[in-house]
């Protein structure tokens, strides 16, 4: 088994990193975007932070601001609304006159079977992590391009690349999101903008983790991650300081895949785990 990470990312990547540059960060307010955002901020960048809940937001953003010692806004808006981000785009820019990195991280997900999942579910899923995606770069396009050295991180999953039950709506949704990020690569690289992913693996302590894992597979889980642990929401922090700083200058249009070596052992601990519930008769309960 492989020990968690400990080393605080300042030891790994320059303090100065981001010093002048500004992120928007969308899903920043709790979990893993809420930890991207603080690793950018803890070296130099300012932030502003997205989603539908402006009292956890403004928390959160208390809450980074004394971590890092650098300003942290936060804007209101539901990804599945361009005019929400619009609208805080022009906050952002009226606040700091610049957007440098984009996280696109607003997502939602739970279990459902094809069955039981109605039409209306589907969409919701495929309307934030996909449209949600697309709205949040595209509101962001000009910043960017006048940034000069834009950066674009698009938080996927690796659920997609296995035959993940249970979840067609966010396997829907992030293939959908992998393939904008090549496309945006190709079409934005002109501007210097680079456009990449990051694919987390089972992260403990997250909302995500706590919705896809029911009570009852927790049998045989880390067995299927090769490295035999659970993800931190550190191990996605340092990956975005990789991608987001000089360090990934020449990465873009690629996906990083931060799961410990999980997705493709046994069809991933999900996969296989969620086949294993279902096998039980117990899929249908959901
Ligand atoms: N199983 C099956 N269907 C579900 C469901 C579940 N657990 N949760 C919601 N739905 C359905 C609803 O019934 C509704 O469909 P209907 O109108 O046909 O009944 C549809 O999904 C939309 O639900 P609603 O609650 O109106 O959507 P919302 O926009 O308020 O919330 C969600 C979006 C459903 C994704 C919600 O779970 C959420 O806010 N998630 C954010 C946090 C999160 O998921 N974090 C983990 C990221 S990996
Ligand atoms: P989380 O804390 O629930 O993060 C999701 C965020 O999205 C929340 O802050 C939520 O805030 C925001 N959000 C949801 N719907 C929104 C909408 N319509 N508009 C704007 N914001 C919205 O979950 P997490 O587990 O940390 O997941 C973060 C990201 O990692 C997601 O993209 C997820 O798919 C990905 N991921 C997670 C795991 C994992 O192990 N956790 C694994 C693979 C991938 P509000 O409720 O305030 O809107």
């Amino acid at each position: 088994m492989s020990a968690p990470i400990n080393t605080p990312t300042t030891e790994i990547f320059r303090k100065d990193l981001f010093v002048g540059k500004v992120a928007f960060v969308t899903g920043g307010g709790s979990g893993i975007c809420k930890g991207m955002t603080e690793a950018l901020m803890r070296h130099g960048c300012d932030a502003v932070i997205v989603s539908r809940t402006q009292s956890k937001l403004d928390e959160a953003a208390k809450e980074l601001e004394a971590a890092t010692g650098r300003t942290c806004y936060a804007v209101a808006g539901d990804v599945r609304k361009p005019e929400d981000l619009i609208n805080a785009v022009q906050k952002t820019m009226d606040k700091f006159g610049r957007i440098d990195i984009v996280v696109c991280g607003a997502a939602g997900n739970f279990l459902s079977p094809v069955e039981h999942l109605s039409y209306r579910a589907f969409k919701t899923v495929v309307e934030i992590d996909l449209l949600g995606t697309f709205n949040t770069i595209k509101a962001c396009l000009e910043p960017l391009k006048a940034s000069g050295n834009g950066v674009i991180i698009n938080v996927t999953a690796a659920l997609q690349y296995s035959g993940s039950p249970l979840q067609v709506h966010a396997v829907s949704a992030k293939s959908g999101v992998d393939g904008m990020t090549k496309t945006m690569a190709v079409e934005l690289g002109r501007y210097g903008i680079r456009v990449n992913g990051i694919a987390p693996g089972p992260i403990e302590g997250t909302e995500g983790m706590s919705r896809l894992m029911p009570p009852g597979m927790e049998d045989g889980f880390l067995d299927s991650i090769a490295l035999r642990r659970m993800g931190q929401v550190r191990d996605i922090e340092h990956a975005t300081l990789y991608l987001a700083s000089d360090a990934g200058a020449y990465v873009t249009g690629t996906v990083l895949v931060v799961d410990g070596g999980s997705w493709f052992a046994q069809n991933g601990p999900l996969g296989m785990g969620l086949n294993m519930f279902l096998a039980k008769g117990k899929g249908n309960k959901l």
